[in-house]
């Protein structure tokens, strides 16, 4: 069954039965960045040459951006985890409503049309469960490169002015390093006249990966990964293949699975700097970590004490591992605090842990959690993404059987989560329609994911 038959029986809103407190050994392979594999495809339509994405995961959201690039003239071939993309019939036209805020990051696409059409009419992509998630930076750095942008009830507009045919290169200093408006404005100006520089820019690894395709299929990018990117505008850029890099969070993810359920894990392929402050805080925590070859992590976790968290833009802790870590933190020994600085509507999963018996104090950003010797077991929804992961862990960890909602969230962003995590011991099932006698396996993993279990595969 492959993964379009998971993503259609999803809308009969499924559920998750988790048996808590199996031990996990073995290897979980890490798929390819989610957030980097979305702007990449956004990135294919700066080109009129075939484009081939390696490495891009089976998700939702890829699913959702596959369509909005076909509303758009462009067409998409998967083979495996390759996407192959062929954007020389991309013509403007305005999305509708719902593709766009059903998927946030399809506002990426803005960049590149104005700078290959000279126009771009996209809805606003609008608020989030997690915040407000305005896109002022974006609108900024795209009028610094000479656009007129316009925003008219609820969509935005975006032209080059009379009798100009490129954007200019320019510098730019965003108010903070967002991690969209520089994507945005590395593809805009990639193809503008003359030198842009962005100040203050987003350092983060999919920021990194987006420059490399970029570089690859002919801009002259230099300083990704630091706050300022200096971009040489061209005049056309060519066809690429590229690999995206291994998903971070997904990566991180799966390292507090393994602290959470004390058990010994090997995860990868990863880029270990790109996890290094999760790293650093599963060590301080009581987790040994060690580097297996080149691209693997040996996670052994040991007695576990409350740590502290703040959350920050890279090479910070990044947010999207905030929910995952508290779920943690509620297991550990002693007093913990976390505190979200990115967004200021993270903490959803606070309610669902508490329920399990998790012992958590809001104050503003900050949780102040005093860690349990046993979380129970429950019947929960995840809110979003990150949070439904969380409460997905907690329940590996809880006593009893956890039932868990909110699978749209999940599938938007992790490959395969609860198959991967039965390959290693886990006891996860998907019901659909909410009735245990309509048992459907989802999505069973596929050769491509070439799943492993055996620790001596790294
Ligand atoms: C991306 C990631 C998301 C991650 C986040 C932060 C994708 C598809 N999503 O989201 O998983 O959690 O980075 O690492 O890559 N902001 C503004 N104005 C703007 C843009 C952003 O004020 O124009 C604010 C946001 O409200 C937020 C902060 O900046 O408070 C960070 O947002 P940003 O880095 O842009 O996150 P995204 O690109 O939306």
């Amino acid at each position: 069954m492959g993964v379009v038959a998971h993503i259609s029986k999803s809308v009969k809103t499924p559920l998750l039965e988790v048996k808590g407190r199996n031990s996990l050994s073995g290897c979980i392979e890490i798929s390819g960045a989610k957030n980097s594999a979305l702007v990449l495809m956004a990135a294919s339509l700066l080109t009129e040459e075939k484009v081939q994405i390696n490495n891009v995961p089976h998700l939702t959201d890829i699913e959702v951006m596959t369509h909005i690039l076909l509303r758009m003239g462009v067409q998409t071939k998967r083979q495996a985890n390759s996407l192959f993309i062929d954007p020389k019939n991309l013509h403007d036209g305005v999305l509708p409503e719902k593709l766009v805020h059903s998927l946030r990051a399809s506002f990426f696409c803005i960049g590149p049309l104005l700078a290959k059409l000279g126009q771009a009419k996209l809805p606003l992509p609008g608020g989030c469960k997690i915040g407000l998630r305005p896109v002022d930076q974006h609108i900024k750095g795209l009028r610094a490169l000479g656009a007129i942008v316009e925003i008219q009830e609820n969509m935005i507009c975006a032209v080059l002015p009379a009798k100009q045919d490129r954007l200019k290169g320019t510098n730019i200093i965003l108010d903070c390093p967002s991690v969209g408006a520089t994507e945005t404005i590395l593809m805009a100006a990639s193809l503008a006249e003359g030198t842009t520089i962005i100040r203050n820019a987003a350092k983060e690894p999919e920021v990194q990966d987006l420059v490399a395709m970029l570089n690859l299929m002919g801009a002259q990018i230099t300083g990704a990964g630091s706050s300022e990117i200096i971009i040489k505008g061209v005049n056309r850029l060519n066809g690429c293949s590229h690999n995206a890099i291994p998903d971070r969070i997904e990566a991180g993810t799966f390292l507090i699975a393994a602290a959470i359920t004390r058990s010994t894990l090997l995860i990868g392929p990863v880029i270990p700097n790109h996890l290094n402050a999760v790293l650093f805080k599963l060590k301080e925590c009581g987790c040994a970590i060690e580097e297996v070859g080149k691209d693997h992590l040996r996670i052994v976790p040991g007695e576990l004490k409350g740590v502290n968290i703040i959350t920050q833009p890279f090479p910070g802790f990044p947010t999207d591992l905030q929910a995952p870590f508290m779920a943690l933190m509620a297991t550990a020994h002693g007093k913990s605090e976390i505190t979200e600085t990115i967004f200021e509507n993270r903490m959803q999963h606070v309610l669902e842990l508490k329920k399990m018996g998790a012992s958590i104090q809001i104050n503003n950003s900050t949780a102040s959690i005093n860690g349990v010797s046993c979380l129970n077991s429950n019947s929960l929804c995840g809110g979003d993404l990150r949070s439904t992961a969380a409460i997905i862990l907690a329940s590996l960890a809880a006593k009893g059987t956890s039932t868990i909602k909110g699978l749209n969230h999940l599938d938007r962003g992790y490959e395969f989560f609860e198959q991967k995590l039965n390959l290693i011991g886990a006891n996860i099932t998907r019901y659909f329609n909410n009735s245990p006698s309509e048992i459907v396996s989802g999505c069973e993993p596929t050769k491509q994911n070439n799943l492993v279990t055996k620790e001596n595969a790294a």
